[in-house]
């Protein structure tokens, strides 16, 4: 197997109790879309900028493209497209001397590319920086991240504050991207976007990873949601005590909702004997295995 583009083990920042990062471990391979997911707060944007080398680590291990992000900061940032969760360039200058001034300390000579991305994206390269909007930063951002066509992009929230059409277009980048044979790291809240895209996921809560999986992976264990409706009072005890198995009773006795998480089989053998007259069964819900991975312990209790 081809090394790990991003690899860590243990990876820890403390910024006091109950912030930061514990104990953080991944590993992206060659050629993935790679996404990273949770909730404000949970980590994310700490765990990149230690990627970047723009944090130091606590404790644990990181190495991006085989480097170490603090030692060959330099090499690491002229091989990666790094967009932050919130631009920061110069702010009196204009995109375009932004996008010089990085294209030159990168050696980017042919600016075709970058010139087909502003065009893509509609981004405004004409205004300082800082009289920009969200979204047009945001633009200007992605040009800067993917103009060197670098092997490895490293995104932080890439399409907050982009039109739906424009995370189409982004979509389709990225899809380039990989065709290529190049590596993407993205952050999102968004899970509908993500699952589209990526080809791995790891969701993190509280600065710890929770789960790491494909979306065909994570789909296998959502929770499927089967309705059944009987035209006799039944006992469904035995039901609620199937592992991964939750009743919920409606206001109708003969309807019962079961929530089913684990494997099915047992399921049906042990709804049969009770003599449904009716069954609705629904596909795997990622949304709410996702919102579950999302709740924090906190909230759970209450
Ligand atoms: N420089 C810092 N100083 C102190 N605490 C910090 C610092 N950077 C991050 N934190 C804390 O670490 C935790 C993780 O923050 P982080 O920005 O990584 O979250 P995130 O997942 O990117 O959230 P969001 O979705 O809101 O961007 C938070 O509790 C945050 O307050
Ligand atoms: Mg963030």
């Amino acid at each position: 197997m081809a090394p790990a583009v991003i690899e860590t083990h243990a990876l820890t920042r403390s910024f006091g109790p109950r912030r930061g990062i514990i104990d953080v471990d991944l590993a992206v391979e060659p050629g993935q879309i790679f996404g990273f997911l949770g909730p404000n707060g949970a980590g994310k944007s700490t765990t990149i900028r230690i990627l970047m080398g723009l944090y130091h680590a606590s404790s644990g291990a990181a190495r991006v493209l085989g480097l170490d992000p603090l030692g060959d900061a330099v090499e690491l940032h002229r091989r990666t497209g790094y967009l932050p969760g919130e631009l920061a360039v110069y702010p009196r200058l204009t995109g375009r001397q932004v996008l010089d001034r990085f294209g030159s300390v990168r050696g980017l000579r042919d600016t075709r590319y970058r010139d087909q991305l502003i065009e893509r994206f509609g981004a405004e390269i004409d205004r300082p920086t800082q009289t920009l909007s969200k979204g047009n930063k945001q633009k200007l951002g992605l040009v800067l991240a993917f103009m060197h066509r670098p092997e490895l992009l490293v995104l932080d929230e890439p399409t907050s504050g982009l039109d739906p059409l424009l995370q189409r277009e982004f979509v389709a980048l990225l899809e380039e991207t990989t065709a290529d044979g190049r590596t993407v790291f993205l952050s999102s809240h968004d899970l509908d976007e993500v699952q589209r895209v990526v080809h791995r996921l790891a969701i993190i809560r509280e600065g710890r990873i929770v789960v790491t999986d494909t979306v065909e992976g994570l789909r296998r264990h959502a929770p499927r949601t089967v309705e059944l409706t009987f035209d006799h009072e039944v006992d469904t005890t035995a039901l609620g005590r199937l592992e991964g198995v939750q009743t919920s009773e409606s206001s109708d006795p003969r309807h019962l909702l079961l929530t089913i998480t684990g494997p099915v089989a047992p399921v049906l053998r042990a709804i049969a004997p009770l003599d449904p007259v009716d069954l609705l069964a629904r596909p795997a819900d990622l949304d709410e295995l996702f919102l579950g991975y999302y709740r924090s312990t906190e909230l759970q209790e209450v």
